[in-house]
């Protein structure tokens, strides 16, 4: 049987004046129900681009867009706009990192997520009202009953990501996009929301794509991870198996700055050398090469010119990297795991600290 969803060579080009942006350039990947993907690269890497092109959001724009989104064996990119719209809310939703430019400040939280319910639901106000006090009362308002009709001002900035993360819900979508939801959070905080995403994903046996630049909390919450770099995947596979044996330079990157998961803010970062390529004209052959530490370990300069493909590396199928470099595991151990080591502990325990005994922790009433 083929995945719930199957993302198959996804491309999506922007023409502008000064040329085509390649934001999303051979995207593959698949996502199981009940299964977590974390996405991550830093900044300009995709990510938002490629997950929006799943809600049929390329559709308002130029974009020039390829491949197949196969939702349980259905083409998302083929289906009608008025099929799009439908799905939208109810089988499919997304979260944003900013809920105050998801949410109308003009209207009552409890409106709003009223509306996101009648949009697919043929009920009344008052069944509707009803249900969306108990999705806030789900995500952790405190007494829901009365902040239904605040707006959206009104509430703390982890209480709005929880109303968004309500109004997502509201429909109990088998699919939930989360893009950077906690990253204007602080780490108590965050570490709450993931937490309640972890919850409503037990109940609902949803699919969640969570698309981070942090590694920490794709070691909290992923099943599998996608690193993406310049519109393109550079590393995809099971999340331990990555974290643990990392084979693509830029993933030993990521891996070096990852201060939050402490919360130490004397934490040690490495920011990786150099800035994200242009996706206008990225660099030829491997698009992380300038920035590389291990390019002149590749004989006859094949990283500067020979485009890598993402292919299973020493570990098996299910393990795939796009790098040139013969011995990534070797290297790893001997040059990159000394320095990281510290890091890595904190992933590990980061990963293992979040049991479900801890989320009696998460009371919703951090602040009004
Ligand atoms: N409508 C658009 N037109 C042209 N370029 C775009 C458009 N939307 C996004 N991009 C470009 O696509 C690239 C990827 O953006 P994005 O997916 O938002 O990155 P990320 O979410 O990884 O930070 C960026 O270079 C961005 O400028
Ligand atoms: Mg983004």
């Amino acid at each position: 049987m083929s995945s719930f969803l199957s993302v198959r060579d996804l491309r999506v080009h922007f023409p502008t004046q000064d040329g085509i942006v390649k934001a999303t350039d051979g995207l593959s990947f698949d996502l199981e129900r009940g299964q977590t993907l974390g996405i991550v690269g830093e900044s300009g890497s995709g990510k938002s681009v490629s997950t929006s092109t799943i809600l049929g959001l390329h559709r308002k724009t130029r974009a020039m867009v390829s491949g197949e989104i196969l939702l349980e064996d259905e083409d998302l990119l083929k289906i009608s706009d008025e099929e799009m719209r439908r799905k939208r809310g109810r089988d499919v939703a997304m979260i944003f990192q900013d809920p105050l430019s998801a949410m109308h400040p003009y209207y009552s939280v409890g409106n709003q997520i009223v509306e996101a319910y009648r949009v697919h639901n043929d009920v009344s106000k008052k069944a509707a009202r009803t249900r969306a006090i108990e999705m806030l009362d789900r995500v952790g308002i405190p007494q829901p009953d009365r902040r239904v009709d605040d707006y959206p001002h009104q509430f703390s900035g982890g209480m709005r990501q929880r109303a968004m993360i309500a109004m997502g819900l509201v429909n109990n979508p088998s699919l939930l996009i989360a893009d950077e939801p906690t990253t204007a959070l602080d780490v108590t905080v965050q570490a709450q929301i993931l937490d309640l995403l972890q919850d409503l994903q037990k109940e609902f046996n949803s699919a969640i794509m969570i698309i981070t630049h942090d590694l920490g909390v794709v070691a909290e919450m992923a099943d599998d991870v996608l690193v993406m770099y310049a519109g393109k995947a550079v590393e995809y596979g099971p999340c331990r198996e990555i974290l643990t044996h990392p084979e693509m330079p830029y993933t030993w990157g990521l891996l070096s700055s990852v201060p939050e998961v402490t919360g130490d803010v004397d934490a040690k970062l490495v920011p990786i050398p150099g800035s994200p390529p242009s996706l206008l004209s990225p660099p030829k052959g491997c698009a992380f090469n300038p920035r590389c530490a291990h390019r002149d370990k590749v004989p006859g300069d094949r990283c500067r010119t020979e485009l890598p493909e993402l292919v299973p590396g020493s570990r098996g199928p299910h393990h795939l990297k796009r790098c040139h470099l013969a011995d990534p595991d070797q290297i790893y151990a001997t040059e990159i795991l000394p320095e990281i080591a510290p890091d890595l502990a904190a992933l590990e325990q980061n990963a293992q600290t979040q049991t479900p005994a801890e989320q009696g922790t998460d009371t919703g009433v951090e602040d009004k």
